[in-house]
C-alpha cells in the first residue's frame, strides 16, 4: 500500500496558478517534487510565480493567456505537454468574482463570470485531455460554496461554479474508462486570498464569516493544496466525480442560523 506522496517525475499544470489559492497548490506540488506549469492573463504574475515555484528545485513553465482564448489555452496545453512529458494532473482553477446584485450587472458583467470560471474550466479540459498521460491522469476543477449554495449579490458566480461542478461529473463519466479521474474541491472562506477581500473585505465582515465556520476560523492554501495532492495521488485512484468541501464545516450550513446565540458545544450550557 503507498503511504507517502511523492510527485517526482510527474508533471502538473495549474490554470489560474499565479496567485492565492491556486498559487498555493502550485507550491504544494513543487515541493513534492513535480515539474510545473502555470497559466494567467498577466504576464507580470506568471514571471513572478515562475521565479517562486523555481525556488524548489524543479522545472517550471509559465504561460500569460486567457482561459476564455480557446486557442491560446489549447497552445499553452501544448507546449508544456512537449516540453515537461505530457500532464499527470490538472487543476482548473482560474475565477473572477465581484458582489453585485443581478439588476446592478450588466449582460456583460454576467457573462464575463460565466465566461471566466464555466467556458474557462471546458477550455482547459477540452484542450488538456489530448495531452494527459492516460490511464492515471487526475484532473482537479477549483469550485466554490456558491455552487450549491444560493447567495445574494452572487447569481453570476453560483450559475458559473454549479456549471463547473456539473462540468467536474460529466468529464467522470466519459472520461473514466480511459482510467482519467475528475473531481472538485470546493475551498471553504480561505486566509488572505483575493476572494475573501472581495467578499469580507473589513474585519468586521472576516469575523461575521468565520463565525459561521463549525471550525471558528480560516482555511489557508496549504489545506486546499493537501487535499489536491491526494487527489492527484494514486491513494484517491478509486475517486472520481466527487465535490469534496474543504471548508471547515461551512457547507453543512449548522452555525449561520444560531452563530452567537448558542453555547460553544465544549462550553457545556444547556
Ligand atoms: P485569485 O488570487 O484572484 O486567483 C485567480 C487566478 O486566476 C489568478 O492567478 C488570476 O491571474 C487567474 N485568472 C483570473 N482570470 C483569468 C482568466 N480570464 N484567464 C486566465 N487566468 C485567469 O483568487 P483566489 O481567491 O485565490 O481564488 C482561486 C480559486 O479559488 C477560484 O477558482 C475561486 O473561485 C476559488 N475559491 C476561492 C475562495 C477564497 O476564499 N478565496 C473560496 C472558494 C473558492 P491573472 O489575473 O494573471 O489572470
Ligand atoms: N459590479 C458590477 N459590474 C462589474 C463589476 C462590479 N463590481 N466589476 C466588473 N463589472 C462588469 C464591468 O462593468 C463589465 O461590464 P460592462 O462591459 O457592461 O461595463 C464586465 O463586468 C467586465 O468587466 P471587465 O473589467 O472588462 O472584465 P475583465 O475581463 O477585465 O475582468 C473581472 C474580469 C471583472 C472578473 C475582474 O474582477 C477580474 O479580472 N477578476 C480576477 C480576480 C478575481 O476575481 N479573483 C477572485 C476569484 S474568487
Amino acid at each position: 500500500m503507498q503511504q507517502s506522496i511523492d510527485y517526482r517525475g510527474k508533471t502538473v499544470f495549474v490554470a489560474g496558478g499565479t496567485s492565492g489559492i491556486n498559487l498555493g497548490i502550485a507550491h504544494g506540488f513543487a515541493r513534492a517534487g513535480a515539474r510545473l506549469a502555470v497559466l494567467s492573463r498577466s504576464l507580470d504574475k506568471v514571471d513572478a510565480a515562475v521565479a517562486t515555484l523555481r525556488a524548489h528545485g524543479g522545472e517550471v513553465r509559465g504561460y500569460a493567456a486567457d482561459v476564455r482564448d480557446y486557442a491560446a489555452v489549447e497552445a499553452a496545453l501544448a507546449s508544456a505537454a512537449g516540453e515537461l512529458g505530457g500532464i499527470d494532473v490538472l487543476i482548473s482553477g482560474a475565477a473572477g468574482n465581484f458582489p453585485a446584485p443581478a439588476l446592478g450587472m450588466s449582460a456583460n458583467g454576467f457573462k464575463t463570470v460565466i465566461d471566466i470560471d464555466l467556458l474557462g474550466t471546458y477550455h482547459v479540459l477540452r484542450a488538456a485531455y489530448a495531452h494527459l498521460n492516460k490511464p492515471g491522469a487526475s484532473i482537479v476543477n477549483i469550485s466554490a460554496p456558491q455552487s450549491y449554495n444560493a447567495m445574494q449579490l452572487q447569481m453570476h458566480v453560483c450559475a458559473a461554479k454549479a456549471g463547473v461542478d456539473m462540468v467536474t461529473r460529466v468529464a467522470a463519466i466519459e472520461w473514466g474508462a480511459a482510467g482519467v479521474r475528475v473531481n472538485s474541491v470546493v475551498p471553504g472562506p480561505i486566509a488572505g486570498t483575493e476572494g475573501m477581500r472581495r467578499l469580507a473585505p473589513t474585519p468586521e465582515m472576516e469575523k461575521v464569516v468565520a463565525d459561521s465556520v463549525p471550525m471558528r476560523q480560516f482555511g489557508t492554501v496549504d489545506d486546499i493544496a493537501n487535499c489536491c495532492l491526494w487527489l492527484g495521488s494514486p491513494l484517491a485512484r478509486y475517486v472520481t466525480g466527487a465535490v469534496i468541501p474543504v471548508d471547515g464545516g461551512w457547507s453543512l450550513g449548522g452555525t449561520s442560523i444560531t452563530s452567537g446565540a448558542m453555547p460553544q458545544a465544549t462550553g457545556g450550557g444547556h
